[in-house]
This record gives C-alpha cells, structure tokens and sequence, in this order.
C-alpha cells in the first residue's frame, strides 16, 4: 500500500514484491548516482542497488550493464540476539517514505524484542545523495528501545552486490582510517579494469564508555565494523554515515577523492550538508516546477515524475564528456543502463523547456557516439550513422539480436530492434533541430552536430531502396515505434522521420552557406557528402511517406490494413501465459492491427502542422482501441494529439496513467521472462509534455513562444517557466487565457 501526499509519497509493505515497487517508487539520486528505495539491511531478493552514471561492464557475453556500486550505507541489526530487518520474523511495524521536493528517502521499523516482556527497538533513518556534490551520499539513523537492551550495530561497505549480469566489479582493497572512522574499498570494473573506491565515514565516533567497538572485519562481502550500544531504555542512539564514490571516470585517483569527499562531509556535518542539498533543489524547482489549480492528484503525479527526471539527468559532467538518461534513469540495470530514442523525443523536451544547456549534453553525448553509430552502419552493410539503439559509453549497441525470452521453451527470441528500428538516428536529428529553433544556438552546428545530420542522411540514403515498378524510394523492412510488428516496409512514422532528415540536412547546408561559413563547406569536402547531397536532391521527391487516404487514415505500413481487426481483449483472450511477449513472429498481435505504442499517433503528434484537425482525429479515433500502450512511450502521444483535436478532456486519463506510472509501479515488469522493471524516465519527460504541450498547448513558432489554452474540465489554471533564447518566462495558463511574465 502507499499514500500519495503533496510532496511525498509513503509505503508500508516489506515483503519482496513490496521491495521491488518501493525500489523505483522511493528511488533518490542526482544523476550521478541512484539508490534504490529499499532498505540498508536489505537481502539480495529485495534489489538493493546504487547504479552509477555512465560506467558500464559485461561479463562474458551476458548483457552488458550499468556498474553497482559497492554500498557506503550498509547497516545490519540486531538487539537482544535476535536479527532486526524490516519485514523479518519480528516485524511490528515498517514504513519508508519519499518526500519529492528535496529527495530525502525515510524509513522507520519497529521491532518486538522476543524475551524482554514487550520491549521493542525502532529505527528511523533519513537518507539522501548530495543533489551537489554528487558522489555523496549521507545518511542518519536514530535508534532506541524501550526496554534496557544492546544493540548491535554493524555497518560498512558491502561488496556483495546483486547484478542482473554480473559480477562486475574485482580486485578488492579494503582499508581504514581509524581517526575518521572511515572505511574504503578500492576495486576495478573486470572489462575494462576502471577503478573505482567508496568511502564510508562514521560519525560521531561513540564515546567508548557506552559502546564497545569490535574489531574491524574484512571478508569477501565487504569491510565492516561492528559497534555494542547498551540501552537503557530511555535513550537514544543517533549516527551519521557520509558514503562518497568516485571512479577513475571522475579522477585520476579516485581512493583519495572519496576520501577527501568522505571526510569533509563528516567535517561539515548534517544540517549544513542538507542545507546545501535543499538550496540545490530550490534552484531547481523555481524553473522546473509545474503548478496545476485545481488537481491535487495531477499536480502530484506531475511533480514526481519531474522529480525522477531530475535524479536521472546527468549534471556533472561536462560538455567534453558528455553523459545521457538512460531509458530506466538509474533506478536499476533494466535495459542494461542504456539510452534509446527515450532521451531525444521525450526526455529533451523538458530540459530544453528548463535547462536547455542539459538538452544541449545530451546531444553532444550523440555527436561523441558518433563513431559507434558509424561502425554499425558499417557493420550492417551501410554508410554513415545507424545510431544504437541501446546505446552505451561508445555508442556501440548493446541491444542483443534476442530481447525476450520465450515463456514457454525458455528459449531467447530473434527480434529485431537493433538492426530494424532505423528511426533512431532520425530520432537525434529531430532533437537537434528542435534544440536549434529553440535557442538559436547554431555553433552546435559547427560542434559536430552538422555532421551527425549529414551521416544520418547519408546512412538513409544507403538504406533505401528504389523500385523500379512504383518508380518511387521505399524504406523496407523496417520496425517502427510498434515493435508488435517487426520487419515491415513503409513504415509511415519512419518515412515521415527519414524525409524530415533529408529536409533538416538540405536546410541547414543552405543556411550555413547562406551565413557564409565556410565550415560547411569544409565539412562536405570532409565526409564527402558532395555526391550524397546530389543523391539525396534525386531521392527527396521521389520518396514516399504514406499519406491519409479519402477517410483521412494514414496506413501505419504497407499491408497493415489487410491484418486482422480484432480488439484488445480478443488478442489478450489468446494469451496462454500472462507473461507472453505479444510480437515477434509468434506473438498473439503479430497478425492483427493490435499496437503496442503510439506509431501514426507520434508521426501526427511530432508533426502537428503538416495534417488537418480532421486527419489527426480520425487517425486518433482509430488507431486508439488498436493501441495496448504496452509501452510507457505511447499514453503520452495519444494525450498530445487529442489536445491537437481539442479533445483535452479525452487527453486526460492518458496523461495520468503517463504521470502515475511510477507511483502505481502497474507498468510491464516483465518482456517474456525478462525483468524490464524499473523508473520510466521518457513517461515522466511525456507527462511534462501533455501537461504543457498539451493541455497549456505552449510550443515555438516562428521562434516564438505560443500559448494555446486547452486545460482539461478539472484544472483551473496551470503556471509553468521556461528559459528561451536566455531569459526565463513565466507562463499562466488558464480556461481561454493566457500571460506571459519575464521572469
Ligand atoms: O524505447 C522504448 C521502446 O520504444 C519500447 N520499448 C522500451 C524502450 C525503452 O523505454
């Protein structure tokens, strides 16, 4: 069970599957780092993980992933020689809670103390990573029982840490500095031996008339300390732990940093710690907040999914290296940390909105992958960029050719999103361009992102395929956005995508000749796109992005309306095992015209101006009971199309079940027998995008800021800020106005 309040949400289970929801629900971090929201003590079934930004490890040929961090806040308990963990044999009662606003993780538990006449012990622990200084994480526990007893306190670092696909990390160094109280591991990831070292400083140091210290204990789970508290019933003990973690990707020497980090922090203590973390998340919130009137549980949902973007979005990094948001953020290694057309068409629009030099990272981390998306044109038999679709460090794809594995043989299943979802490097352009109008920032143009555009254009153009017969281009065997359907020709939403690639490259080449700059020629005498660009003129007309046909639908791809027309609950009836993967060549939605997300949908919802009112409410109307939204991509597509029909009452519970999907944890957990658990960044970034897009109806024209009020019956009036061209305006959106205010 959990309860949402204004800023803060809490849940009282303590079972696995308890653990597993409140592990992404209570999710903290700052985008250098995210800690589950489970407990300190937990076991391995619960998920406990601290997944860093960024640093990744294979293990043989399993999955490659995202690196767990060894764990600064370990704590086990035990009174009255019985073991104290939350939802274990003596549990009396056991609560966490996140409070959104600053991302402080609480938990308090109680225990009965068997033997002691009644007498139980409690804990409360607070708990938090540094939204500033981003390798740390503190954390403060009070403790006491009311019956004269001792307490056992051992805490430390663990090292035995659960992977989906690991173990990732070798090569243990433990040491101490007494004085500080503080205890270290040194490791190093086992592919590429990057080192890593978390630091873990105790404070204060108890005073040694009421606790006994045990000898500190190195094994192979960890380095630990042991602490003997005699209670006497009445008094509490209270500690602090300041955990720092640094790797060789952030420092040469990544020990001493932690160190440093470590014990300055316990120097400086736990309020003006937090002071500092909540002055960091005030700043955040004066331009990224979104106030809803009217709609209490909107106005909730909104704010936390906007909360768990900010603790996915990478901050810390530079432009020189730069990072992006993984599909999961770091909420788990779901996904193997990686980033997909997520970021760009759903995650970006927000940041653009708020923080648009963030939107500007993630980009720049595409233009420093570049080369990876050439080598998989290259490996496939193509020129120029054909982006990853599951895109790590290197740009290389790490998306497996078998995803899913069947439920019945337990076999893995061919699909085919790696070689097939060809939309991905249209996907970029598209963000790059919109980065572009929105804050005129052109040099990014001449910073790589000139190139990205013209090798993604040439990658189409050596994809297509001319038939001689419809004497037009094609774009065959491709998988669109449905990834129900795999391996069809036309797609509509990856033509529309292609032809807008064409159309960008053309535009920018002529205006950067137009400024006369003579990077652009440099540029084409570079790659050598003088021929490409000369193709590409050939192709343009001749390629074809299906249009609306006399009843205004546009046919998702060639053949799709010949497939079966049933509903959902048809197809969902054949299902023989829950967990069944409906697409690939076996799935129950293969034959039919059941969806799995948003594909026409997307193409009208991304390219609002290019289709009348009419085409986009009759493609709504009917690819609506057609779509299973079986991704957490697709509600919030159907929500800004609809605010396009003027049907904002309609958009409304699709833009809740995009804003909730986080706080309800009811999203797929599993693809196959594949756990895909975790946070839904790109559903969070689409909550922003129907509440402000959509229901607020702001967008850019003609580098313009537009506002085109559409709320739904519920809200009274919506306030929102963003930063265009460097100034930050305050946008109220009510019923049929509007003001705009400089901030
Ligand atoms: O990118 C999405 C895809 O569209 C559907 N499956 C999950 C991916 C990651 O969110």
């Amino acid at each position: 069970m959990y309860r949402l309040n204004d800023w803060d949400i809490s849940a009282d289970g303590a079972g696995e599957e308890d653990a597993l929801q409140n592990g992404s629900r209570l999710l903290t971090g700052n985008g250098y780092l995210g800690r589950r929201g489970v407990v300190d003590e937990a076991g391995s079934g619960s998920m406990p993980a601290t997944i860093l930004s960024g640093l990744y490890d294979q293990r043989g040929n399993l999955w490659r992933e995202p690196v767990n961090s060894p764990d600064p806040l370990f704590l086990s308990l035990s009174a009255a020689g019985c073991s104290l963990a939350a939802g274990g044999a003596n549990t009396a009662s056991h609560e966490q809670s996140l409070n959104f606003r600053y991302g402080v993780y609480a938990r308090t538990t109680r225990w009965h103390l068997p033997g002691l006449s009644g007498g139980t012990m409690s804990i409360h622990a607070e708990r938090y990573a540094h939204m500033e200084d981003v390798h740390l994480l503190c954390a403060r526990y009070t403790l006491c029982a009311d019956v004269p007893c001792r307490l056992s306190v051992k805490r430390g670092i663990n090292c035995a840490l659960r992977d989906l696909n690991g173990p990732h990390l070798g090569n243990f160094r433990f040491s101490q500095t007494a004085e500080n109280q503080a205890l270290a591991v040194s490791c190093a990831t086992l592919e590429n031996n990057i080192p890593l070292a978390v630091v873990s400083a105790f404070s204060p140091a108890p005073p040694a008339a009421e606790c006994q210290q045990h000898e500190t204990l190195e094994n192979e789970a960890g380095i630990f300390c042991q602490y003997d508290f005699e209670l006497d019933g009445k008094n509490s003990v209270s500690f602090t732990i300041y955990g720092a973690v640094y790797t060789a990707l952030d420092t040469e020497a990544p020990l001493q940093a932690a160190e440093e980090r470590a014990i300055a922090a316990q120097r400086e203590g736990w309020e003006p710690l937090l002071r500092r973390h909540r002055g960091c998340w005030d700043a955040i919130w004066r331009t990224g907040d979104v106030l809803i009137e009217g709609d209490d549980y909107a106005q909730r949902c909104l704010r936390y999914s906007l909360y768990q973007l900010w603790i996915a979005a990478p901050r810390h990094r530079g432009k020189e290296r730069a990072l992006s948001v993984p599909a999961r953020g770091l909420s788990g290694q779901t996904y193997k940390g990686a980033i997909f057309w997520d970021t760009e068409m759903f995650i970006s629009p927000y940041f653009l909105a708020v923080r648009p030099e963030l939107a500007q990272r993630f980009i720049q981390y595409r233009i420093q992958t570049l080369p990876g998306a050439k080598r998989k044109a290259a490996e496939y038999g193509y020129r120029g960029a054909f982006f990853a679709w599951e895109s790590q460090e290197t740009g290389d794809d790490a998306c497996s050719d078998f995803n899913v594995t069947d439920v019945f043989t337990g076999r893995p299943v061919r699909t085919y999103f790696r070689d097939k979802q060809i939309h991905i490097s249209a996907d970029i352009v598209y963000a790059i361009k919109k980065y572009v109008d929105y804050t005129g920032d052109r040099a990014i143009l001449a910073e790589g992102a000139m190139e990205l555009i013209l090798e993604a254009a040439r990658f189409y153009l050596s994809y297509l395929y001319y038939s001689p017969e419809r004497r037009r281009y094609e774009a065959l065997d491709v998988t669109g956005p449905d990834e129900y359907h795999e391996r069809v020709n036309n797609n509509a939403f990856t033509n529309k995508m292609i032809l807008f690639v064409f159309e960008t490259a053309r535009a920018y080449i002529n205006l950067l000749k137009r400024d006369n700059t003579s990077f652009i020629e440099e540029l084409i005498k570079r790659i050598g796109f003088n021929d490409d660009f000369a193709f590409m003129e050939t192709v343009m007309p001749l390629f074809a992005v299906p249009r609306p046909g006399a009843n205004g639908l546009i046919e998702q791809f060639d053949g799709y309306f010949r497939l079966e027309g049933c509903s959902l609950e048809t197809v969902r009836s054949r299902l023989k095992d829950p967990r069944e993967y409906w697409g690939t060549g076996n799935g129950v939605a293969g034959t039919t015209q059941i969806i799995k997300q948003a594909d026409v949908v997307s193409m009208l919802a991304l390219f609002g101006d290019d289709y009348s009112t009419a085409v986009k409410k009759a493609n709504l109307d009917y690819y609506g009971p057609r779509t299973e939204h079986g991704s957490s991509l697709s509600s919030c597509m159907h929500a800004l199309l609809a605010c396009e029909t003027g049907g904002s009452d309609w958009a409304y519970p699709f833009f809740i079940k995009t804003a909730e999907i986080d706080i309800t944890g009811k999203s797929k957990q599993f693809a196959g027998l594949v756990y895909i658990g975790g946070t839904h960044p790109a559903a969070n970034g689409g909550a922003w995008m129907a509440a402000v897009q959509g229901f607020c109806g702001f967008s850019l024209r003609e580098g313009r800021i537009t506002v085109r009020p559409r709320l739904p019956k519920q809200w009274k009036k919506a306030r929102f800020s963003v930063i265009h061209r460097g100034v930050e305006h305050e946008i109220t959106v009510t019923k049929d106005d509007y003001v705009i205010c400089k901030k």
